[in-house]
Parts: C-alpha cells; sequence; structure tokens
C-alpha cells in the first residue's frame, strides 16, 4: 500500500504544478494568479474544496502534449455560502487549450453539477479547441460543442451560470461566457471575441487591437456581451462572489447546514475538520493502509474498513447471518442517514438477492447508497449457474440502475466483471464514484484473462488447421522427429510470452491511475481523506435527493425482477 500511495502522490505532484516552473513563472512576469490561488480566493475562507478528476490526462498523450490535470481544474466548494462546482483553466498548460480529456473533464464537471444541482463558476483564460486536434475535439455529440449545449439547458433548470474571464477567450470559447446568466470581464487581460486580431486582419484586412476588439471595456460598455467590469483579478472574484451571494440557497442545502448534520455542516464551514468530531469512527484512519486490499486472493473484512469509515463505527447490519459475502446495513457519515452495501468476498446467488432486497428498503425509506466495491466477480460453475447465478445478479443490477436516490460508489479493492455493474460501476450513474491507489478495475484478472485469450487463440489456430484438411493431433509434434520438437518448444516458450504480455497489459490497464487519467472514476483518493470526501461528496449530492426524477421517472420505478 505504501508503494501505491508513494506513487499516487507523485502523480498528484505533477497535477498540481500545471505547466511546469517556466510556464509558471512566465504567469507571474504577466501578472495573472495561478489558477489554485484564483479558486482559493473565490472560495469562503476555510472551507474546504473537493477537487474532481485531478489526474486526468496523466501520462495520456506524448511527454510534448504532458496535460497535467487535464489543463482544466474542477471541483466543488462553498462560494458565498452556497455549494458550487468551479470549473477554471490553467493558462500555463497549453496556454488552456482543450485536449479530448480537458473536454471530457469539463463535461463530467457539468454533469455532475447538473445531477446535483449545484451553480457553476467558470474561470476562462483559455486558448480554446485545440487545433491540432480537432476531429477529436469539434464534431461529436459529447465535444467542444456540448459544453455550451449544457451551459443553455442547465440555466433553464435554474441552475445558475456564471463565467469570469480573466484572459483568453476566443472563437468557440467566447460562448462560454456569452452564454452565461452573468459575465465578468477582467479589465486588459481579459478579452473576449469570435475572431482574434491576426484572424480579422486576414479576414477582412481591418487593423485593430485586442482590447479595442473585445476588451472589457467593449463588452461592458458597447457590446453588452459581459454584464461587471473588473479592474484586477482579486476585483474580478470579488464580483463573482457577489452575484453567487444573490442566489437564494438551496433548502436542501440548508438541511445540510441544520444541526441534524453537524459534522458536515462544521466541515463545510470550516469550522471543524473530520477528526475532531463526536461523530468520529472509534477506530483511527491510520489503521485503513493496513486494511487495505492488496492482494485479492486474501479475504478482507469489510467490516473493518467500514468501522474506520462510518459515525462512531456503527454499522446496523441487514440480514447478517444470511449471503455474507455482501455487507449490506444502515448507517450515518457525517450526519447523513445512508445504506451501506459492500463486497466481503465473491458474489453467490444469496448475496446477489440479499443486496436487491436492501436497495428496495432504501429506496422506500429515501435513504442514499454507499457502495464499497472490493469485488472479484460473481460465482462462476456448475452450482452457481444451477443456482441461477445470472437471474439473481440481475436483481441486483436491475435494483442498482433504477434507485431512485443518490448513489455514491468507492473502490477500495477488486472491481472486477459483473460484479462492478452489480455494485454501482461507472456505468450505473453513481453521482460520484472514487477509489484507493490500490483499486483494480477490469473485465477479469490479468491472469484469468491471459489464460481465456490464449484458450480462445489455441482454439482458432486448430479450427484453422482443420478447415486446410490438416489432420490435427496434440501428440503430432512431439512424435515427428527432433525438428518439430524444437517447434514445440518454440510454440511453448511464445505461449509463455504471450502470456506475460497480456498479463502486464491488463495490470497496466486496470490499475487505479490509468483509470483515473480517462476519468472513469472522478478521482483517487487516500484511505485517510475517505472519510472527508465522502462526506462532502454525500453533502454535494444531497442538493438534489430525486435521481430519477430528472429523467421523468416516477417512483417506484423498478424493472421487472426476474424471479
Ligand atoms: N490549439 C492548440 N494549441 C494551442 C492553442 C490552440 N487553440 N492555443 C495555445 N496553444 C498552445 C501553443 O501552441 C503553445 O504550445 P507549446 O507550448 O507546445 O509551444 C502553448 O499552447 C502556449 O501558447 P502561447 O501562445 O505561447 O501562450 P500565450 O499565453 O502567449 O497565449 C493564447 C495564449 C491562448 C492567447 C494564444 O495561444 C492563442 O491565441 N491561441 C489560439 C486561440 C484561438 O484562436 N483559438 C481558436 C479556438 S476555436
Amino acid at each position: 500500500m505504501a508503494v501505491y500511495i508513494e506513487e499516487l502522490n507523485a502523480a498528484v505532484r505533477k497535477a498540481v504544478s500545471g505547466g511546469g516552473p517556466e510556464a509558471q513563472k512566465r504567469l507571474f512576469r504577466e501578472g495573472k494568479l495561478p489558477v489554485r490561488t484564483r479558486i482559493d480566493l473565490l472560495l469562503d475562507r476555510g472551507s474546504p474544496f473537493l477537487e474532481l478528476s485531478q489526474l486526468a490526462g496523466h501520462e495520456l498523450y506524448t511527454p510534448r502534449d504532458d496535460v497535467a490535470c487535464g489543463g482544466i481544474v474542477t471541483g466543488i466548494g462553498l462560494v458565498s455560502g452556497r455549494m458550487c462546482m468551479v470549473v477554471a483553466n490553467d493558462p500555463t498548460v497549453k496556454g488552456g487549450a482543450y485536449f479530448p480529456i480537458t473536454v471530457k473533464k469539463r463535461l463530467r464537471a457539468q454533469e455532475i453539477a447538473n445531477e446535483n444541482q449545484l451553480p457553476c463558476i467558470y474561470l476562462v483564460d483559455s486558448g480554446g479547441a485545440n487545433l491540432s486536434r480537432q476531429d477529436e475535439v469539434f464534431p461529436d455529440k459529447l465535444h467542444f460543442g456540448r459544453i455550451f449545449f449544457n451551459q443553455a439547458t442547465m440555466s433553464s433548470q435554474g441552475i445558475p451560470q456564471i463565467a469570469v474571464v480573466l484572459g483568453s477567450c476566443t472563437a468557440g470559447g467566447a460562448y462560454v461566457p456569452a452564454m452565461a446568466d452573468e459575465a465578468i470581464l477582467l479589465k486588459g487581460r481579459g478579452a473576449i471575441f469570435l475572431a482574434g486580431p491576426p484572424l480579422v486582419k486576414a479576414a477582412t484586412g481591418e487593423v485593430i487591437g485586442r482590447d479595442e476588439l473585445g476588451g472589457a471595456g467593449v463588452h461592458c460598455r458597447i457590446s453588452g456581451v459581459a454584464d461587471h467590469y473588473a479592474e484586477d483579478e482579486r476585483h474580478a472574484i470579488e464580483l463573482t462572489r457577489r452575484a453567487v451571494a444573490s442566489i437564494p440557497v438551496h433548502s436542501s442545502f440548508q438541511n445540510v447546514c441544520d444541526s441534524q448534520c453537524t459534522s458536515v455542516a462544521s466541515l463545510l464551514r470550516g469550522s471543524s475538520s473530520v477528526g475532531s468530531g463526536v461523530n468520529d469512527p472509534l477506530l483511527p484512519p491510520d489503521i485503513l493502509n493496513d486494511l487495505a486490499p492488496c492482494n485479492f486472493r486474501q479475504p478482507t473484512d469489510i467490516r473493518r474498513i467500514l468501522a474506520c469509515i462510518l459515525d462512531r463505527s456503527a454499522f446496523a447490519e441487514f440480514k447478517p447471518l444470511y449471503g455474507t459475502t455482501l455487507a449490506c446495513g444502515f448507517a450515518h457519515l457525517s450526519g447523513f442517514p445512508i445504506g451501506v452495501v459492500a463486497n466481503n468476498g465473491v458474489l453467490l446467488p444469496d448475496s446477489a438477492l440479499k443486496g436487491a432486497h436492501f436497495i428496495q428498503i432504501c429506496a422506500q425509506r429515501g435513504l442514499p447508497l454507499l457502495f464499497m466495491q472490493n469485488i472479484t466477480g460473481f460465482m462462476v460453475g456448475r452450482a452457481a449457474e444451477h443456482a441461477g447465478i445470472a437471474k439473481h445478479g440481475a436483481k441486483l443490477v436491475t435494483a442498482v440502475s433504477c434507485f431512485p436516490w443518490p448513489k455514491l460508489t468507492l473502490i477500495v479493492g477488486a472491481s472486477f466483471g459483473a460484479g462492478n455493474y452489480g455494485m454501482c460501476g461507472r456505468a450505473y450513474d453513481p453521482r460520484f464514484l472514487f477509489t484507493w491507489p490500490n483499486a483494480k478495475i477490469a473485465v477479469m484478472g490479468g491472469q484469468q484473462a491471459a489464460g481465456v485469450l490464449l484458450d480462445i487463440e489455441g482454439a482458432a489456430a486448430l479450427k484453422r488447421q482443420q478447415n486446410n484438411n490438416q489432420p490435427w493431433s496434440s501428440e503430432a509434434p512431439r512424435t515427428q522427429g527432433k525438428k518439430v520438437d524444437r517447434n514445440a518448444v518454440q510454440q511453448e516458450q511464445q505461449m509463455k510470452m504471450k502470456q506475460s504480455e497480456y498479463e502486464r497489459m491488463y495490470d497496466l490497464q486496470s490499475s487505479a491511475i490509468y483509470a483515473s487519467a480517462r476519468i472513469w472514476d472522478d478521482g483517487v483518493i487516500t484511505p485517510q481523506q475517505t472519510r472527508k470526501v465522502l462526506s462532502l461528496a454525500f453533502a454535494a449530492a444531497m442538493q438534489n435527493p430525486k435521481t430519477l426524477m430528472r429523467h421523468g421517472y416516477t417512483n417506484p420505478a423498478y424493472g421487472i425482477f426476474r424471479m
């Protein structure tokens, strides 16, 4: 676990360093504030920032095109007492231009804002779409244009959209402030135009300066493209906080802040840190590193992990004597009442049934769910198939898919195959999905996958041989002289090489950092950060408790349970 955590820390250090020391120096020379300082100033003093997708872009492109943090910082924080989604370009990373992963990260932030009904604040300082990768960022449904579509549709649902232009904002990017409910534009540095001065000159021959074309004076006095004129960056941030202060506070947020959820309220207000409240777990978070499942062949008692995370380590277990490979129960997290579904071994027919039953209870009671994954898969083999594992597993998947309240997923170990589905993997729309650095996410383990692939390849080779009318015999190579014997040995060596090649590939592709670089989750967190991160995530999720209503369903809304 120490090795995994060191790997994570190194990746995080790289992500937060943005475009590197030279780019930071240049920023300083230009009198601009670094992106993270801008966010710090924006947030209520002392309140936490739940940063998302921090490792996006990690080792994704060539070193020359390294996009630290995906070139954009996103996360949830308190601004003027409201929980908001903050999306901020980092101009030190390739001029803030949008790589494919930047677009994906921004769209994910908007999706989270939409699902949880969080006002959006965009700190704009960007060269817009990456012109050398236009086919990967421009034409498709979930490409650049979707950003503005989302702004319009969120605004139509009453989710405020506020843009602050602190640097460049050219061409497509100009629609960020233009589509916002309110836009703040910085004197001197901020500029909004559909085409910059060089393009204007090329297109029409008109020679015009940057400020005269699209500066704060033009847009706040003449065009009306922006609403508030900022003298400097700090003033721009102050104007933004003022704009947010005029948004009515969501009633469910008031609930979060009332006495029922004292720990979350104090956490949000920065008046206490997790680790000093009355609700704290009885077991210290330090022991989680020893409990983290790193070797999936060894069983892990998930209740011990839960005891380090849940309020007062209390877990009221449901059906503790039945389907024991899935631990289900009622608990509190920083004061929030939640249901917990946690793997305690391979999924069997009875544990899948128990999970589906428990999820229905939580649906009836309006309890949000926490899924804790450490799952190598559903049980395979004659006994399991004859017992109907497929239909029982399907019940769990149905219950998870149609659950009408917020779901959160944390992967603490393995997340393989259909187990990932039954336990609310990415495709099942958890409001947030976080992983521990030791987590492995793949269709199956590398060793098993290599075995299956080699079996399939062997069978295909056999079929080809038979189609060529060559009688095949497994004995043949060894009985036909020395030369063929050598072939057999070579073949065996090749098989071994292929086996380890497949295993290496699976090892790389299933790592938590690899997954996070591609935004298959919302971040890799350490065991010690878990309680705080999950508490903040639940606080955000409870801004909009009704999940399925968003899709127009009415309760109860389950599909047919195959009996
Ligand atoms: N597409 C691809 N790469 C871009 C880019 C874009 N839209 N905008 C900036 N970059 C790259 C630059 O090529 C440079 O790469 P390098 O470090 O590998 O040399 C890096 O980002 C930094 O750009 P630079 O121009 O040196 O930074 P700057 O701070 O002086 O200026 C901008 C930033 C955004 C004002 C300027 O780069 C610019 O005008 N970009 C193009 C804007 C545009 O017309 N966009 C159209 C989008 S639809």
